[in-house]
């Protein structure tokens, strides 16, 4: 077989299998020449989450038309005048963008550079249909037309319209993030989706495009070392999100995805955060010349650090400088030795009809009080929830049973309002409070479920929760599987949801939290799944929110209902993340601590 070049279409064509994999993309790569033109404002309008049609006009430079028609070519580029790739300052720089979006979509390009009139070119999956004169302002306006129409290979691959629109979002907000001087305007199905006014300093754009509480529970991060800069926001570690999609991360201004930046980000946040959540930041690195290689992915979402640790050092110490001058220092690792002695240990679940009336009578307990224990348990958080208190220990004055009796022990105490401090007949119990009831909560739901649907409480006030409009899509498809799990809610205008009813079992859950991080974990999720095979995430979830929350003070006869509970629930010793949910320090183990033995 004799070796051919191939024809310029097809090497477009090719090129645009790596560049143009859906709308998003496509969408990326127009809003970044935008940018690079010197737009003072954007204008999106999506069709079918773009799959019908993709629009950008914007008011930069604009092209004269010999220049619209290199610009259609294949590695005709305005932005390497000098051949450095290195020194590249634009977000273009491969000459590509334009050609491969023609090559697979039907694609009109209209320019008008200042003081000239505005010129006409539209191509058809890499053909000229025609060209001419246009009326337009000063700038660019580019409309992509049934992107992959007729590649049906790429075609088969894009999700629906609502999956598409949703990513067509997010890239929006990361390049509207990285520009907080220049104005956005995001239109979908005709209806404004996103607006950013010019001019906002880069934490109130950031609060505006994510999370509004982030406004008032945030730091503003600034900090250098040897060349590089870091700055953004990071939200403090109380406000966190069940997904990692709600960090930003862009390198000399380019929005990127890197696993690098991402466990920096978890490593500053270590132990300030339970381990499966994940902090809500906007994080902007600046790094010198020749420190960073932007050309190592077709979408230029990739980049590749020349001295990673380096990098990774800057993130950790600078997330972590400013969330101490917060106050939220980084608790101090007890000694290793120490750690040692405490350890989960198994407990056989006393064995009672799983959620039968009452108990089983074992070691003297009085009748009905496994039924007495999760009233307490389960019922609306008491008044006491907002002391201010960081520990406690009440005298147990209300005739605690000797700690003889239960296997987990008789509360004595809380600790930082997360552990739950019990004694038993043979050493010392901490309980993970927040472990312990995510845990009780997955194993109510399931057997709740196996009878039928988990009882749901309504609220005195149905509560609006405002979230975007992908989110409330995802949201309303799944209503029906949500009140099955008690969570009742209805679809409140395009960007807000209702929610009447909380699951019973959370307590006094708080509506708001809940239904935000619902939202986040079903984009996560296959959608082929049902809630009830992915329950343990569902359940983990709502459990977050729930009454018994780490931070929150529980009373006395709540923690030893907590307790009861657990013994009483199968599969207790370990959280969803299998975890430890108790550990134990034996009496003895006391004892060699103080010398004593
Ligand atoms: N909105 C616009 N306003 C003005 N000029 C534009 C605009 N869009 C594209 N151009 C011109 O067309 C050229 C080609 O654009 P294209 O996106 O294909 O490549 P690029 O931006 O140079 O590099 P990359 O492929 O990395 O995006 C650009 O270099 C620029 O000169
Ligand atoms: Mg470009």
């Amino acid at each position: 077989m004799s070796i051919r070049r191939l024809p310029e279409q097809l090497v477009n064509r090719i090129a645009a299998g790596e560049v143009v994999e859906r709308p998003a993309s496509a969408l990326k790569e127009l809003v970044e020449n935008a940018l690079d033109a010197g737009a003072a404002s954007i204008v999106v309008r999506l069709t079918e989450g773009g799959l019908s049609r993709i629009e950008v006009v914007d008011d930069g430079h604009g092209m004269a038309p010999p220049d619209m028609a290199l610009a259609l070519e294949r590695h005709a580029t305005s932005k390497l005048p000098s051949d450095d790739i290195d020194s590249v300052s634009t977000l273009g720089f491969r000459g590509e963008a334009l050609p491969s979006i023609a090559s697979v979509a039907r694609l009109t390009l209209e320019s008008r550079p200042a003081g000239s009139d505005g010129w006409q070119r539209v191509v058809d999956n890499g053909v000229v249909e025609r060209e001419g004169p246009a009326a337009l302002p000063r700038g660019t306006r580019v409309v992509v037309d049934e992107l992959f129409a007729r590649v049906p290979a790429r075609r088969k691959f894009l999700r629906s319209a609502r999956a598409e629109y949703a990513a067509c979002l997010d890239a929006v907000r990361r390049l509207a993030m990285a520009r907080p001087d220049v104005a956005f305007a995001l239109d979908h199905d005709g209806r404004r989706a996103l607006t950013a006014p010019a001019g906002q300093d880069r934490p109130a754009r950031v609060a505006a495009l994510t999370d509004r509480a982030l406004a008032g529970n945030s730091v503003a991060i600034d900090w250098t070392r040897e060349g590089l800069v870091l700055g953004g926001v990071a939200g403090l570690p109380t406000l966190h999100r069940g997904v990692a999609d709600h960090q930003y991360l862009f390198v000399d201004g380019r929005p990127v995805r890197d696993r690098l930046l991402v466990g920096a980000i978890r490593g500053a946040y270590a132990e300030m955060m339970p381990r499966d959540r994940h902090a809500l930041v906007a994080l902007f690195l600046d790094v010198p010349p020749g420190q960073v290689d932007v050309n190592v992915h077709p979408a230029k979402t990739e980049v590749r650090f020349r001295d990673p640790a380096m990098v990774r050092g800057l993130i950790v110490s600078g997330l972590r400088r400013a969330l101490d001058a917060a106050g939220h220092r980084v608790a101090a690792p007890a000694p290793a030795a120490l750690l040692d002695a405490w350890r989960p240990e198994p407990v056989a679940p006393v064995p009672v009809e799983p959620w039968g009336a009452g108990g089983t009578v074992l070691l003297d307990r009085p009748p009905g009080y496994l039924a007495e224990a999760r009233r307490t348990f389960f019922s609306a958080a008491p008044p006491g929830f907002s002391a201010p208190l960081q520990a406690r220990a009440e005298p147990a004055a209300a005739a605690p049973p000797p700690a003889a009796d239960f296997p987990l022990g008789v509360a004595r105490g809380q600790v930082a309002r997360t552990y739950v401090v019990a004694e038993a007949a043979d050493g010392l119990v901490l309980v993970d409070q927040h472990a312990a009831h995510e845990r009780l909560v997955l194993e109510r739901m399931r057997a709740a479920l196996a009878g039928g649907r988990v009882a749901s409480q309504a609220l005195l006030m149905p509560e609006v929760v405002e979230l975007d409009e992908p989110a409330c899509d995802r949201l309303e498809v799944r209503a029906p599987e949500l009140a099955e799990l008690g969570l009742e809610l209805e679809r409140f205008g395009p960007r807000a949801m209702l929610v009447r009813a909380t699951p019973a079992l959370l307590g006094q859950a708080e509506a708001r939290g809940l239904v935000t991080d619902l939202a986040d974990e079903l984009a996560a999720f296959d959608q082929a799944l049902s809630l009830r095979e992915r329950l343990d995430a569902v359940a983990g979830t709502m459990a977050c929110h729930g009454s018994v929350r780490a931070g929150r003070a529980l009373s006395v006869a709540e923690m030893n209902a907590l307790l009861r509970e657990m013994e009483a629930t199968p599969h207790s010793g370990q959280c969803n993340h299998g975890r430890p949910t108790w550990v134990k320090l034996a009496n003895a183990d006391i004892e060699k601590l103080f010398g004593r033995r």
